[in-house]
């Protein structure tokens, strides 16, 4: 088997996005487009990951400092993704392997889709394979153009489809796998013979079939994975692909979630075994729950929550870098945030912390078997210990807890 690396190109100015922030930054339910690419390349078993950049070099660097695994190469005019591929000629001139080219934009592809372009590859002896897919609307991807006897003869740009081209319905979702050599003899020769004047990668594939190696189109990807993420809508879009596969995985998990289409679950989430996930729930962040949990509906949990088993969350309540106990139950209208939360504890509707003084978030410590009534203001830094009652409507302050004690007890 011979030696692999990955090419990932993520350079572009993102021009059809309309923004400031690097596009492979933006976010799919909650990671950057450019995580889920890069994961998935890891389970590829590649040498080594060569992750092409330009626009907002310096953003995607820091976003990624802590992966030690990616080579850095820098694309500093954006001048198409032939120019890009060019641009790590230095680092792969004289690789004799085979190079995965991935895009940043197209965070739906799935390792198993990319494991039938390896096999398929290895298989055929082929130059360059890629991996292609059939989309209702094919509107803005290359469209493959094969021959009567289904070969591929190339590639042609949406921008520069003629009419009768256009309504080819098999697309290049940008998934290929090359001879690394033939790769970069190719790249070289590509020209910016084009509307928008740009070296295109998809370009290559027709000067590889004319000097007579093999490639091979193989219809493999999915639709819903072949969403490559150019706008805001197409990225609304891979957002409710994605969320629909972690809500699916969830569910598979023996997680309930009543109302799928009204309900988000960041891919940073854990969800125990028989825990319900009641309609318009929206959590963001790393954020665990334990088993047999009721969230919702209605319920806010942010970055840093942590529910033990068998915890109860009702209408319009947040938590935020909080833990509640096993047992834990704030059913109606409440804010817990940056607190530590023990077991059996009882928060009162409409119950908060006062957790932040103006010039600092300051944290809660509530011990074991609490009961917070109704209404009740914690002003933190505030600690009460195991079985304290807070009587409704109080509002509570360390200062109030060293001068009165636990307050008056359940039993
Ligand atoms: C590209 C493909 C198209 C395919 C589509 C799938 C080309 C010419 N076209 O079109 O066939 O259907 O993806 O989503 O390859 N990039 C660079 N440097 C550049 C230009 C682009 O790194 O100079 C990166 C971008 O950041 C992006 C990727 O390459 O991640 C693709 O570029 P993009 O402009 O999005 O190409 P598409 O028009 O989507
Ligand atoms: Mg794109």
């Amino acid at each position: 088997m011979a030696e692999r690396v990955a090419i990932v190109l993520a350079a572009g100015i993102s021009s059809r996005m309309n923004t400031q922030m690097p596009k492979v930054l933006h976010e799919v339910c909650g990671r950057p487009m450019l995580a889920y690419v890069l994961d998935t390349c890891r389970q590829m078993d590649v040498k080594k990951i060569y992750v092409v950049v330009g626009f907002g070099v310096e953003q995607v660097r820091e976003r990624f400092s802590e992966a030690s695994d990616i080579i850095w190469v820098q694309q500093k005019e954006q001048r198409g993704t032939a120019h890009a591929v060019l641009c790590c000629k230095e680092h792969l001139r004289d690789f004799e392997g085979e190079t995965l080219i991935l895009c940043g934009d197209g965070p739906l592809i799935r390792a198993s889709t990319l494991r039938t372009l390896i096999e398929k590859h290895e298989a055929g002896q082929s130059a360059v394979t890629l991996a292609t897919s059939i989309l209702d609307d094919p509107t803005g991807y290359g469209r493959i153009i094969r021959d009567a006897y289904g070969n591929i003869q190339g590639i042609v740009e949406d921008a520069d489809c003629p009419s009768e081209q256009r309504a080819i319905k098999e697309v290049n979702p940008s998934y290929y796998l090359f001879n690394n050599k033939v790769l970069f003899e190719a790249a070289e020769r590509v020209k910016p013979d084009n509307v928008k004047k740009e070296y295109y990668l998809t370009d290559a594939l027709s000067l590889i079939i004319a000097t007579g190696h093999k490639v091979v189109a193989v219809t493999a990807v999915r639709p819903e994975e072949a969403v490559g993420v150019n706008s805001r809508a197409e990225l609304t879009e891979a957002n409710k692909i994605m969320q629909h596969r972690i809500q699916r995985e969830l569910m598979d998990n023996g997680v309930t979630i009543v109302d799928p289409d009204n309900t988000w679950i960041d891919i940073r989430a854990q969800i125990g075994q028989d825990t319900v996930i009641e309609p318009f729930t929206y959590i963001h962040g790393e954020v665990k729950i334990g088993c047999g949990c009721r969230v919702g509906p209605f319920a806010y949990l942010r970055n840093g929550t942590a529910l033990e088993d068998d915890v109860v969350l009702g209408v319009f309540t947040e938590i935020k870098n909080s833990t509640l106990g096993r047992g834990g139950r704030a059913r109606h209208h409440s804010y817990i945030g940056d607190a530590t939360v023990g077991q059996n504890v009882n928060i009162g509707a409409g119950s908060i912390t006062a957790n932040f003084d103006g010039d600092k978030v300051n944290r809660t410590i509530i011990g074991n078997n609490c009961y917070i009534g109704s209404g009740a203001v914690l002003i933190s830094p505030l600690e009460l210990k195991d079985d304290s009652h807070i009587s409704a409507g109080t509002v509570v302050s360390q200062e109030d807890i060293n001068k009165f004690g636990r307050g008056p007890q359940k039993d």
